[in-house]
């Protein structure tokens, strides 16, 4: 069983390179991997392939593995669905992990992450029978953790207030605007969640090309992205990276080992908002 990991490779939008990228990505050194059974956007089969040819290439077993996977609501997907529509909602949450693990040929995952809570105002009815099926999946030894992903701060009070399990992870997309997701972060810091952050460059083009970052990163030979992923590291997220690139990926490994001053940590936190 593997611990929390450092750092998760993320695995959507590859398509058919989803299996050569996701053996990339394990044998540069990555050891989370992150998907999800949304055929729209990733190839979870891809990434069980993936996985059988770095276990034969003597490269990393199932037992040193994180992996995560998602379910998700039908309205976040498109015809391809690993559950049948018309089935409760329960029991598409357990065909869909059913599902994953035949994908991943495995017995459990690391995580099971609801993709995103039905309504983006508010944890509803279906997201609270949603949370109890997962909660049974777990309990069932499916799979070690929970997860919720692209939740607010009220998402994640509803839960609280409902006496809800809380999630072991949360999972957004992190705008350096929102101080990176300032409240989010600060609710997963009071409760013990580990905080997920993916779109880390993507959504951050204005500090990723801030001279002064540029600059600083020069100053530490390092690249502006590494400074970002080791800023986050700093502030307690657990960073998801996309790359396609060898050298990016082993880059976002070696920014494991870079050290910011506390002074820079906070200037980049309050950079953009
Ligand atoms: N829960 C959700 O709803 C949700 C939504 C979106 C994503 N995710 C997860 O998060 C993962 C990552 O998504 P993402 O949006 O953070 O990343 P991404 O968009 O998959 O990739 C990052 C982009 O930045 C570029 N890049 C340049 N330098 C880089 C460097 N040193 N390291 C990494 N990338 C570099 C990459 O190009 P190169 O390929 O050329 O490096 C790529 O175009 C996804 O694969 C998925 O697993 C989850």
């Amino acid at each position: 069983m593997h611990p929390a990991p450092n750092f998760l490779y993320g695995t959507a939008w590859k398509e058919d390179r989803t299996a050569a990228l996701t053996e990339l990505a394990l044998r540069v050194g990555f050891r989370g991997v992150d998907t999800a059974n949304q055929r729209r956007h990733y190839h979870e089969a891809g990434v069980g392939e993936g996985l059988a040819a770095a276990n034969r290439a003597g490269i990393a077993t199932r037992a040193d593995l994180f992996l995560q996977t998602k379910f998700t609501y039908q309205r976040g997907q498109d015809h391809r669905l690993p559950y049948d529509p018309s089935a409760s909602l329960p029991t598409q949450v357990a065909q869909s992990l059913a599902s994953s693990l035949e994908h991943l040929a495995t017995d459990y995952v690391d995580s099971f992450v609801l993709h995103g809570p039905s309504s983006s105002y508010e944890w509803t009815g279906a997201d609270a029978e949603v949370w109890e099926a997962m909660r049974k999946e777990r309990d069932a030894g499916r799979t070690r953790l929970l997860g919720v992903s692209n939740v607010s701060l009220p998402h994640l009070e509803q839960m609280e207030s409902a006496h809800s399990e809380l999630p072991a992870f949360v999972q957004n997309r992190c705008f350096a605007r929102m101080g990176w997701d300032r409240e989010v972060r600060s609710f997963c810091n009071e409760h013990k969640i580990t905080y997920q952050g993916f779109s880390l460059l993507t959504a951050n083009p204005e500090v990723v090309q801030h001279p002064p970052l540029i600059a600083l990163a020069a100053q530490m030979k390092a690249t502006p992205a590494q400074l970002i992923f080791s800023f986050a590291r700093a502030v307690g997220i657990l960073p998801l990276t996309g790359t396609s690139s060898a050298e990016h990926m082993q880059q976002d490994l070696a920014s494991l080992d870079l050290t910011l001053p506390p002074e820079l940590v906070r200037a980049v936190e309050t950079m953009a908002g």
